[in-house]
């Protein structure tokens, strides 16, 4: 019986190695992030990923089977994001897991990183467990540098796209904005540090909703309003009404993102909610996530932070659920920028 694997990711910018076993207990979780390696370029530099995780990755899982008292003979399964992602880190990820699965005669499995996403609400720790009565059916947002998607989460390995960004994602024009208004990268929670003292009704930004049944969104519209604000404004007045701008953008991302979720939740009748990705990290969303599902009646999870930005636990744990049922990959596993066919059902609500 699988109960035990090593899980690496790599897909982006964060490099992180987990152990979980089985019921999602997470026995070391350990990561280390590259914002100081791209902040210069403000954005994420694919070719500087690849070479960061190239250098991280050994001396962390080392970590991650010290902190958990355990060798590699002790694990049952080797699990890796391998899609979607930047091939090139992906491959660091991949090749290492393909190594080491060969070597130490393990299972192994390429995990569809949005999953891992999904799932990140049945993790738990010493620290942190899942509100006891929380189970499937629920309505999850997946919000991040990279995507903006909500899903409705039916039941173990089977997940319906209900909508998602048609252009930027809500991390990236918070990353966007940030840079915009001279704060460095990752922006987002600069952005929302900044907030914490501005003004959200100083400034109009534009929030698109589509029509009023739509869980499409949309962000380029917000980010060329801003753009267009900004160079009005002048570096000086940007300067001084910064933590306005920042207030107001931010609550236009917030509000389009809360409306959306709302809309799918009450759309399929699912009273769950989730939020998960980077960006559920906001303070502001966080807030008015809170109170907007206290006062209609729906549960709200957010796992902790540490489960929500990329990490490898939530990826172990949807590799976990897929060995234990069958499943794994052999030795020619590729990377993929992209999701596979049969990932996700069913794109249109
Ligand atoms: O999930 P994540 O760690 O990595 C990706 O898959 O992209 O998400 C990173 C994104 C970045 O765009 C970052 O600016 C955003 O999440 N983010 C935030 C906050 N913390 C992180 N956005 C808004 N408010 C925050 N507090
Ligand atoms: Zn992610």
């Amino acid at each position: 019986m699988i109960s035990k694997v090593l899980a690496l990711e790599t897909s982006c910018d964060d490099t992180s190695v987990a152990i979980v076993t089985e019921g999602g207990w997470v026995l070391s979780l350990v990561s280390k992030d590259q914002d100081l390696a791209h902040d210069p370029y403000g954005g994420i530099v694919p070719e500087i990923a690849s070479r960061n995780h190239t250098q991280a990755l050994l001396p962390l899982i080392e970590i991650a089977l010290n902190k958990s008292n355990l060798k590699f003979s002790d694990l049952d399964g080797l699990v890796v994001t391998n899609r979607p992602g930047l091939i090139g880190a992906l491959i660091v990820g991949l090749v290492t897991a393909k190594s080491l699965a060969l070597v130490y005669e393990l299972p192994l499995l390429g995990v569809n990183h949005l999953e891992g996403h999904l799932l990140a609400p049945f993790l738990r720790d010493q620290d942190y467990e899942p509100p006891e009565n929380f189970s499937y059916p629920y309505v999850a947002l997946a919000i991040s540098g990279g995507h903006t998607s909500l899903y409705l989460v039916e039941a173990p390995r089977r997940y319906r796209v209900l909508g998602k960004t048609r252009d930027d994602a809500a991390g990236e024009v918070f990353d966007k904005f940030a840079k915009m208004v001279g704060l460095g990268f990752p922006g987002g929670p600069k952005v929302d540090q900044e907030a914490r003292d501005g003004d959200p009704q100083a400034f109009h930004f534009p929030r698109v909703l589509f029509d009023n049944r739509s869980l499409e969104m949309s962000f380029s519209g917000l980010k060329s309003a801003a753009a267009r604000l900004i160079e009005s404004l002048g570096p000086e007045q940007t300067l001084k009404k910064r933590k306005d701008l920042c207030a107001s953008f931010q609550e236009a991302v917030v509000e389009t993102l809360w409306t959306k979720l709302e809309r799918a939740a009450r759309a399929f009748a699912v009273p769950r909610i989730v939020l998960t990705g980077g960006v559920s990290a906001n303070s502001r969303l966080r807030t008015l996530a809170t109170q907007a599902a206290a006062k209609n009646g729906f549960q709200l999870v957010v796992p902790p932070l540490r489960y929500c930005t990329d990490n490898a636990a939530m990826i172990g744990y949807a590799g976990l659920e897929r060995l234990r049922v069958g499943e794994s990959h052999g030795p020619d596993l590729g990377p993929s920028p992209t999701l596979w066919p049969g990932d996700f059902y069913d794109e249109s609500p």
